[in-house]
């Protein structure tokens, strides 16, 4: 059993970590300003209401709960918006977790699994994507990652902090049970905007582009479940215990899916009409992501569970009835 402190615990991603940790026997509690997550997420008996900008009431925490280890999932996640407002980005994705990581300097936290994403490597020049590809980001979200991915080996060097870094494709899908989901505000990401639009939230779903080089012409990515995301924190938790070395690992599916493809799943799983408008291309937006994750499997020993788009969308759409039914839209 360990002690793990979670940061944006009450987010999407983080509120299903924090049921799969606690669910294995962990001891654990959530660092969290709101400022994205909701109560409602929130599956651990100790959280924080805690601003990660400050670093006296981080301190403060980390003293308090002497974590064996930290998870940092917090972080700013509109690829779009960063683009907008780097400032933004670089401020919270970045200063505010060297704040972190000097706190856990100080109050001698030495394991560190950090949410990064398949945003390092920018536009990449093979697929599938494996961890030897050049990262070049191609936004101020990837940019913000990866200046935390190279800054951890210093913070390693200087105080023992041992790190995994986890570069997700698409996290989707959701919690079986229904305990958590993803609700972002304002959403962005393509499920759970198809599934709006089969519930009736919107009239229709607006695909970024049909001219790209894909057997469809709409953009292919790597959807990967959520809870397959947290079985490889797991695992990369259990990795550092065992004294393994601090590394980069992708996380994803390893199977592309065409944006189409998925409108076509979400039509097949709802019944729904779903009316699908071809729409003009949205900048930044990379033709095909799609992971080599080998390196995770054989590492780590990670094998997804969910790894078909129809269980994804299945879980994400009884999750955002649920939702809706609850008015957490
Ligand atoms: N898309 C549409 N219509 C929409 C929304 C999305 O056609 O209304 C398309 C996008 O163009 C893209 C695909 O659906 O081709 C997936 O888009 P998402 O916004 O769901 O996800 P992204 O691939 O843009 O972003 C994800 C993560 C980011 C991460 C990025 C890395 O959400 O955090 O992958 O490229 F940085």
């Amino acid at each position: 059993m360990a002690r793990i402190l979670v940061t944006g615990g009450a987010g999407y991603i983080g509120s299903h970590f924090v049921l799969r940790a606690r669910a294995e026997g962990h001891d654990v509690c959530i660092l969290d300003n709101l400022c994205m997550g909701h109560r409602w997420a929130i599956h651990a008996e100790r959280f924080h209401h805690v601003d990660l900008a400050d670093e006296q009431a981080v301190l403060d925490v980390l003293k308090r709960e002497r974590p064996d280890a930290i998870a940092h999932f917090a972080a700013f996640t509109y690829v779009g918006e960063s683009v907008e407002n780097p400032a933004r980005y670089f401020e919270n994705n970045y200063v505010n977790t060297m704040k972190l990581l000097r706190a856990m300097s100080v109050s001698g936290v030495q394991r560190f699994i950090f949410s990064s994403s398949c945003a390092v490597y920018g536009e990449p020049a093979r697929l599938p994507m494996d961890e030897s590809l050049p990262t070049d980001p191609v936004n101020p979200y990837g940019l913000s990652k990866l200046f935390v991915e190279q800054s951890l080996p210093w913070f390693e060097r200087a105080h023992g902090i041992r790190h995994v870094s986890l570069r997700y494709f698409n996290a989707s899908g959701a919690d079986a049970e229904l305990r958590t989901g993803e609700v972002h505000k304002p959403e962005t990401h393509l499920i759970p905007l198809v599934l709006d639009a089969a519930i009736g939230r919107r009239p229709d779903i607006k695909v970024f582009g049909d001219d790209y080089d894909t057997p469809d012409g709409t953009c292919i990515r790597d959807y990967i479940h959520v809870d397959d995301l947290c079985s490889a924190h797991m695992l990369a938790l259990g990795y550092l215990d065992r004294g393994g070395q601090s590394d980069a690992f992708n996380l994803g599916g390893s199977r592309g899916h065409t944006v189409m493809e998925v409108i076509d799943a979400a039509r097949r799983i709802t019944g729904r009409e779903i009316k699908a408008v071809i729409s003009p291309r949205r900048p930044g937006d990379a033709p095909k992501l799609v992971a080599d994750s080998a390196k995770a499997f054989r590492v780590l020993g990670w094998k997804p569970l969910h790894g078909q788009l129809e269980t994804i969308v299945e879980h994400a759409w009884r999750w955002h009835r649920h939702a809706y039914e609850l008015g957490y839209f």
